[in-house]
């Protein structure tokens, strides 16, 4: 990543200042006079120190060449017994990682040795004095870029051993891509007058759909705080508060599964405005990801962005997260299936169930083996679903065939639903059936695995960049396990305006003023107009099943302080490490996050979660029960 003119300035008067120094006061201990990264040939000529990092040791029989590493790069450093008999001894000894100092004056390359590659590839430094500041032991991994290419570590060596893992270029790069962004968002929302304010990290439980992580309280016996699954209720209150523009960048705790894109302890943009409207919310993102892609790729990304609601993005991506890098849109195609005589077919159009298809460009002389995998291994067994039926329409222009006998499924049927689908010569047609919405997400399942399976998706970084808003989510979701309605975003999210009469009769089809932002199949932000009075409130949690005590107890101070003058509000949240991971075109939240947790929720390098010692157990009024093994 290019360093910003600001960040330069501050090095280079820093190391101008140490170039002052008379020559012979100044050896390899002194302060460096330029890093790594910085070496052209304007410096040709000048004594410089440099230190950092051996990342690689050539010996050119009698000449030994190190590439000296910190993170702002490498630079080649030239031992030679001509230049200095004592530091080309020292030289011979240095192995990859040991920590140097060193001391020359910066030459040309010749004309067959300047790697047009490396930003310093122009000049050496031959070294006439060297110190040596620290050795390693044994590398339990390489670190150096050249060589970890033949050699990708584990991660949990990696993640146990960090401090080596971000020494990585390519880790750096993530980090300090990190560092950036805080820059932008924070300059960005101080311009448009948001108050930055921290809000307590000891708190009460909120819920926002996962489990708390609980501190227990020394003072009070038996009682806990909660880590905040999000700062929500505080930033509701900064806005009865009257503090008007609210913006955090903040931590967040959830004990939750884990996935690629999810940590326990994760990072938002926490946003909050009092008297706001969608369109409002949604402007200031979409400025802030311009501001964010102008920097960092220098890109113009187009606003608005594209809004679906959930009930179309689920019907046309089967996802509420939907990726329109690609087509591939589901088809409802049970019209053309009636009166079939299929049974299956039949059987789930008589019940309201749905058959969807779609079209896969280019596959249509996929052979048997290939479709039987598909079916076994993918549709059944990766997605759930029943089975898959599927019709070819050959390259060669021959006939469609159908993976159900013409006996069970009549081709005129056949025909009608590849018509439909908009399948044309050398496609291929997939077809599920069964109950919405679950249908439906199984389509987009499967729609996303051939998109990756058949390359359809490029690489991040290299756009497109596909941001979208999902609108108009439902208000509540029905919890089989639980058997009520939960939230579908949390408690406090306004009902859509139009739907506030049916909230307790017809909650299924209650809408509300929540949306997500997407980016190229990722949910990278999610929020809502607030309720912000009272009785609307209550009348929420009466359809959670909250009672009024447990709501007293729980929210008690939200729903007082909506007594007490509460204007309307409403905000949003980006997800931090999913908003770099996407910029960094990173695999995991992990890449991005200094010291990440692993899938199983334990940072590996100081090994925490840990035991405790049996008087801070007492101190706070806890005796563990070891878990029974089964
Ligand atoms: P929500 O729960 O949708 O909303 O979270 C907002 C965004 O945070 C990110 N995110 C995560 N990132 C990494 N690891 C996790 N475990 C994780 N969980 C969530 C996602 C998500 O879109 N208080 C509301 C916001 C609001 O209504 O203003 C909230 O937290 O990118």
């Amino acid at each position: 990543m290019p360093q910003s003119p600001a960040t330069k300035r501050a090095v280079c008067s820093q190391m101008e200042t140490n170039q002052v120094r008379p020559e012979n006061e100044v050896d390899a201990h002194s302060p460096r006079t330029h890093t790594c990264g910085e070496l052209r040939s304007e410096q040709i000529g000048q004594q410089v120190i440099l230190k950092g990092w051996v990342d690689t040791r050539r010996d050119l029989g009698g000449v030994i060449f190190i590439d000296l590493r910190d993170r702002y790069g490498l630079t080649q450093v030239v031992f030679s017994p001509q230049d200095n008999h004592d530091a080309y001894e020292v030289a011979n000894g240095l192995r990859s990682e040991y920590v140097v100092s060193v001391r020359g004056t910066v030459t040309s390359r010749s004309d067959e040795t300047i790697n047009p590659k490396l930003p310093t590839g122009e000049v050496e430094v031959r070294v006439t004095d060297v110190q040596l500041l620290s050795k390693t032991e044994p590398l339990p991994f390489p670190v150096s870029a050249h060589e970890e290419k033949r050699q990708v570590a584990g991660e949990d060596l990696r993640l146990r051993y960090r401090y080596l893992d971000l020494r990585r270029p390519e880790l750096q790069r993530n980090i300090l891509l990190r560092h950036k962004v805080y820059q932008i968002t924070r300059h960005y929302f101080d311009r448009q007058q948001f108050v930055e304010v921290e809000t307590p990290v000891l708190m009460k439980s909120t819920p926002e759909g996962a489990r708390d992580y609980l501190v227990p309280s020394r003072l009070h016996p038996g009682k806990f705080f909660a880590l905040p699954q999000s700062p929500q209720t505080y930033k509701q209150i900064l806005m009865v508060a009257g503090l008007d523009r609210y913006f955090q960048i903040v931590k967040c705790f959830r004990d939750e599964d884990l996935r690629a894109d999810r940590q326990p302890e994760f990072t938002q943009i926490d946003v909050e405005m009092a008297f706001a409207t969608e369109e409002q919310v949604y402007s200031l993102i979409e400025g802030l990801m311009q501001e964010v892609w102008k920097e960092v790729f220098d890109v113009d990304v187009p606003v608005p962005f594209p809004r679906l609601s959930y009930a179309e993005a689920l019907s046309r991506y089967g996802s509420d997260k939907p990726d329109t890098r690609f087509g591939m849109e589901i088809v409802d195609v049970g019209a053309a299936f009636e009166g079939s005589g299929f049974r299956v077919f039949d059987g789930i159009l008589e019940r309201g169930g749905k058959i969807v298809a779609i079209v896969v460009p280019g596959e249509g002389d996929r052979g048997r083996g290939a479709m039987d995998r598909l079916d076994k291994d993918v549709v059944r067994k990766r997605i759930g679903a029943g089975g898959l039926v599927y019709f070819k329409r050959p390259s060669d222009g021959g006939g469609t065939t159908s993976s159900v006998k013409a006996e069970v499924l009549p081709s005129e049927f056949v025909d009608r639903a590849v018509e439909k689908a908009g399948a044309k010569t050398g496609d291929l047609v997939l077809v599920l059936a069964g109950d919405a919405p679950k249908v439906y997400e199984q389509m987009g399942a499967l729609r996303l695995y051939l998109a990756n399976e058949l390359n359809l998706i490029g690489r991040d970084t290299d756009g497109p960049w596909n941001f979208l808003w999902v609108t108009e989510f439902p208000l509540v979701e029905w919890d089989p396990e639980a058997k009520r309605y939960a939230a579908m975003h949390h408690p406090f999210t306004s009902p859509h305006p139009e739907d506030l009469d049916k909230m307790l009769d017809d909650p299924a089809n209650t809408r509300a003023r929540a949306y997500d932002l997407v980016l190229n199949g990722n949910e990278l932000g999610g929020g809502s107009i607030r309720i912000h009075q009272s009785e609307i409130q209550r009348k929420m949690f009466k359809l959670l099943n909250i009672d009024e005590e447990e709501a007293q107890h729980r929210f008690g101070f939200l729903l007082d302080a909506f007594r007490f003058g509460a204007p309307p509000h409403g905000g949003i949240a980006i997800g931090y490490d999913r908003l770099i991971m996407l910029l960094a075109g990173a695999q995991s939240l992990r890449d991005v996050i200094a010291f990440p947790k692993t899938q199983r929720a334990q940072e590996l390098m100081v090994d925490s979660p840990d035991a405790v010692d049996a008087h801070q157990l007492e101190d706070l009024h806890i005796r563990v029960v070891t878990p029974k093994k089964d």
